[in-house]
């Protein structure tokens, strides 16, 4: 079980989930997001630390050090940043 921070917020077990966004959400976080396949951007955030493998290929372009909480899982634990 990986541990996910949100920087500012505070944190949670990821335990599975489909997705980052899906354990955050469960969670209580009131996270930003839309449509939840990669497309819009609207769930970036910044990777602080840890990794994360992609669970679905993005179309929407993330810069350096950011990632997609809809399309990726922790490998272990992480700590984001709401951008
Ligand atoms: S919610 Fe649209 S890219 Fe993640």
């Amino acid at each position: 079980m990986s541990k996910i921070t949100v920087i500012g917020q505070g944190e949670c077990e990821f335990d599975g989930q489909f997705s980052m966004l899906e354990a955050l959400d469960e969670s209580g976080f009131d996270m930003p997001y839309s449509c939840r396949g990669g497309n819009c951007g609207a769930c970036r955030v910044k990777l602080v630390s840890g990794e994360v493998e992609e669970i679905q290929t993005p179309i929407y372009e993330t810069g350096e050090g950011e990632i997609l909480t809809c399309s990726v899982i922790p490998l272990n634990d992480v700590v984001i940043e709401l951008l």
